[in-house]
């Protein structure tokens, strides 16, 4: 490339107006959402970095496809396009598709795992660990120490503790042991990368002990683009051939086609294991649907068959790594606490280094998503001890160990000016993060509180 910029491989082809409420507007929106941000409405935002699941923009050729879906109850051709897909890309023979990933999350573990057993992950995403947890088994986080300190530079921050993960087979004993997961990339530790290298060396534990080895790879492509960038030997690969060697190391997968399924709804459960996939099959029909469209319609599955093949596509991938890193260079210049280097899919900000004076218990990485909103109309989301934090018998809460927001990028949906304005808008909130106050939670659910929780001011 003869230029410098990075642009869009793509051109728009349709478009979605978006405005910004007044201030006032956006004061009542918060007071009536009770300072949540999963309570407004998206009208109400500008720009909406709640997630990048299912938000994406998708292509004319998965429009395409999916004016041509077939509908089929049983046997769907849209199935056997979406079977022959993820087939050849994760190389995995049993393939279940669900209404997305944490209906693949409930159905594997219900299968697999019990009262009292232990799962380790490098960092559980919150549906993850609530699927674990509802199973009554505990839900275990051994991302590298690396991974817990933001500003520290480390091309693999979302590595699993391969030692930790011995230890803790050796603890608990092999048979309390279900089954390792790892998450690529690893979204609540940052949108961090794992390494092949890393992935490798848990299959060979996990081989050692006979546990079966599953990857959360709703972000797979980008974790791939990052081993290309950062690891040795890989410069000259292509990203399928990455992505295939990555499913190949592992026994299954779940995944949320919302993320790097490039759609706006579906998910998939694979494995080799034909026992556990018959089981999870019939769990399937009882919840999700007849096996062959799993609670999708058949427009759906075409829709993730063209997205897994799209998200691979090099001139794709470098943008979109780009366009996440360029906003994370933005912030960053201006002096901006963010979780280095910048993941795959989101900036995250570090609301502990910028809000020093709110405790974890005031939720200081929730009080940062509130301003972002009240400031410029941009919805953010807290991961920290809203999302993680441990409510105690007594009243107090063990904390999160990072309280951060989440600004994620939607795929293919916003230019750089949306970018550019986000940034301002963080560095602008950021100047004022010394008169900005904490919040108690006033209503809240058993589990997976963040999403209905609804707050008040100190
Ligand atoms: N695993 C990871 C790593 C995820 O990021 C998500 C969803 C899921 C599983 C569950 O998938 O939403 O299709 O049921 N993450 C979204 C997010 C919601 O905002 O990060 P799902």
């Amino acid at each position: 490339m003869p230029y410098r910029t990075i642009i869009e491989p793509f051109r728009i082809h349709s478009v979605q107006a978006i405005k910004l409420p007044d201030r006032n507007q956006r004061e009542e929106a918060l007071r009536r959402s009770g300072y949540n941000p999963f309570g407004l409405h998206s009208d109400e935002v500008i720009i909406d970095l709640l997630t990048d699941s299912g938000t994406g923009a998708m292509s004319s050729r998965q429009w395409a496809g999916m004016l041509d879906g077939d509908e089929a109850y049983a046997g769907s051709r849209s199935f056997y396009r979406f079977l022959e897909v993820v087939q050849d890309l994760t190389g995995l023979a049993e393939v279940i598709p669900t209404h997305q990933g944490r209906a693949a999350e409930r159905i594997l573990f219900t299968v697999m795992v019990k009262d009292g057993d232990v799962v380790p992950n490098n960092t559980h995403f919150d549906t993850t660990r609530a699927n674990v947890e509802y199973q009554g088994a505990e839900a275990r986080d051994l991302v590298v120490a690396e991974g817990h300190d933001p500003s520290l530079l480390h091309p693999f921050k979302g590595n699993m503790d391969v030692e930790a993960l011995e230890r803790t087979i050796e603890e608990v004993g092999r048979d309390r042991v279900p089954l390792v997961m790892v998450t690529v990339t690893n979204n609540s530790g940052g949108g961090q990368p794992v390494s092949m290298a890393n992935l490798r060396a848990v299959r060979e534990v996990c081989s050692r002990y006979g546990i079966p080895f599953f990857l959360d790879a709703c972000r797979f492509a980008e974790n791939a683009w990052f081993i290309k960038l950062r690891e040795d030997g890989y410069a000259d690969r292509s990203p399928r051939e990455i992505a295939r060697e990555m499913f190949s190391l592992a026994d299954g997968c779940t995944l949320s086609a919302k993320k790097d399924g490039l759609s706006n709804i579906g998910g998939f459960l694979a494995m080799n294991d034909p026992d556990v996939a018959r089981d999870c099959r019939n769990l399937l029909i009882l919840t999700e649907g007849f096996p062959t469209y799993g609670g999708l319609a058949g427009y759906d599955l075409e829709a993730i068959a063209q997205g897994l093949d799209e998200v691979l596509d090099e001139e794709y991938l470098r943008y979109r790594i780009r366009s996440t890193e360029y906003l994370a260079e933005k912030v960053a210049r201006a002096g901006l606490p963010i979780v280095k280097p910048a993941g795959g899919h989101a900036v995250y900000l570090d609301a502990k280094a910028l809000l020093p004076h709110i405790p974890p218990h005031e939720y200081p990485a929730q009080a940062l998503v509130v301003e972002l909103y009240l400031d410029g109309g941009v919805r953010g989301a807290e991961i920290g001890s809203v999302m993680f934090g441990k409510p105690q018998p007594d009243g107090t809460e063990i904390p999160a160990p990072m309280e951060l927001v989440r600004l994620a990028v939607p795929r293919r949906t916003y230019t750089q000016s949306h970018i550019d304005y986000v940034g301002e808008v963080m560095i602008d909130v950021a100047e004022r993060a010394k008169g900005l106050q904490g919040f108690r939670i006033v209503e809240q659910a058993p589990w997976l509180r963040h999403f209905t929780a609804r707050f008040e001011p100190l």
